[in-house]
């Protein structure tokens, strides 16, 4: 077996993949990479499920590297972060954070994340061929992270490209370079918001940070992974659930005619073309039992979202864009200690975004054929590189 991830068919339809990988066992051994590694891949719902929960995973990867050859030169701000950590280090630092991205201060970032919405739309004319990707999905979550971290305007293009860096490219040297300029940058932000306490997260964090519950270099790697986690993430469930969408136009047309619909059909929309398409990573402390499958110690496991999304046992005819189908139980926020805390936050921008895309654009619709979309050759997220449309 190759390694089934890496398949150029897989960015383009992971679903096949998943399904038949789910259907000879919900946990398999994988190989991964061409260099003889090997992982366990978990594509079954309730699988996904306890394995997010399951302590004997951990998400300590500088243990996990310890004394191999990772070759990786990373900032110890990218290195080292709530989302690469076990408790006890995870909880004081996901208490410290969670006050601050709850639907309550969320709410009151709404009426900014549509000032920006309404700027990037403002500049488009009806019947104009545009990409979506480019003009909305991408400069949106940036935007509106920025603002929460207090980057000035002037520093958001060239953060913006560090944090796509970080995600996107191939060449380690490259993300190595990435890590250090926004790892530096961050640093440098966080010093001033210390010395110059204002309004926004920073200054909050740091108030936390004197309650004893954070140090500067928690309220630095904080930021960095605020920056990235919220990025390319939003972009994708935007862009993904407009394609969704225009590939389901009596969908579309039942949210053209009733908008206050939209906030409700979020989760089918994730759940539908999942975002994260595999968690980040994982490996097993000790040998454990999961769907049936001994996993021994010492093995990284990918969870995979996108796949247990579409697993027929909780979701009947998992294949199918169903608006009015209860999709709560679906895992494009994770589970468990690491669930997404940006959830509140990526909810409202996508919910703002679509709100004015369906109201403002009747006529929306693709520019180009469905099969000469690009998608990007990532197997953590899945979303495309652009989505080309006429208003
Ligand atoms: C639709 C957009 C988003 C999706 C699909 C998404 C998905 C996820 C997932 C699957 C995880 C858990 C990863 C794991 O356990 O391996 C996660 C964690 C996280 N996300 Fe998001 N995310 C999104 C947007 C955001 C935004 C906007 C922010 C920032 C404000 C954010 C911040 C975080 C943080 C800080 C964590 C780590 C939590 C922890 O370790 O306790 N995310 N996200």
């Amino acid at each position: 077996m190759t390694d089934p991830l890496h398949d150029p068919l897989f960015f383009r339809d992971p679903y096949s993949t998943y399904d038949r990988l789910r259907s000879a066992s919900p946990v398999q051994k994988i190989p991964t990479g061409s260099r003889g590694h090997h992982a366990y891949l978990v594509t079954g719902h309730a699988e996904a499920r306890q394995a997010f929960t399951d302590p004997r995973l951990s998400k300590d990867a500088a243990r996990f590297f310890a004394g191999r050859p990772s070759g990786r030169d990373l900032h110890p701000a990218v290195a080292r972060n709530m989302l690469a950590s076990d408790p006890p280090g995870h909880t004081r630092q996901r208490a410290a954070a969670a006050p601050l991205f709850t639907t309550g201060p969320v709410g009151g970032m709404r009426p900014y994340i549509s000032q920006v919405v309404d700027r990037l739309l403002d500049g488009w004319a009806q019947g104009a061929e545009v990409d979506l990707v480019k003009g909305l999905a991408v400069p949106l979550p940036v935007t509106v992270i920025c603002q929460l971290l207090g980057v000035p305007e002037s520093d958001r293009d060239m953060v913006s490209r560090w944090s796509n860096d970080l995600f996107d490219a191939d060449d380690p040297d490259i993300i190595d370079a990435a890590s250090h300029a926004v790892g530096e940058y961050m640093t440098d932000l966080v010093g001033a918001a210390r010395d110059t306490p204002g309004e926004g997260v920073l200054p909050a964090l740091f108030q936390r940070g004197e309650a004893g519950l954070l140090d500067e270099d928690d309220v630095t790697s904080l930021a960095v992974l605020l920056l990235v986690a919220g990025h390319e993430t939003t972009t994708h469930f935007i862009g993904n659930s407009v394609l969704a969408l225009l590939q389901h136009p009596s969908s579309l047309a039942r949210l053209r005619r009733d908008p206050g619909l939209i906030a409700g059909s979020l989760d089918e929309l994730l759940r539908y073309d999942s975002p994260v398409g595999i968690a980040t990573f994982r490996y097993s402390t000790e040998a454990l039992e999961l769907g049936g499958v001994e996993i021994p110690a010492g093995f990284p496991v990918l969870i995979a979202p996108g796949a247990a999304n579409r697993d027929p046992l909780p979701f009947a005819d998992p294949q199918r864009l169903d608006l009015d189908r209860n999709a709560g139980g679906h895992l494009a926020f994770g589970h468990g200690i690491h669930r997404c805390l940006g959830a509140p936050l990526a909810r409202a921008e996508a919910e703002i975004a679509l709100r004015a895309l369906v109201t403002r654009f009747p006529g929306l619709r693709l520019a180009v054929p469905e099969e000469e979309l690009e998608w990007r050759r990532t197997r953590l997220t899945r979303g495309l590189r652009s989505l080309p449309v006429v208003l």
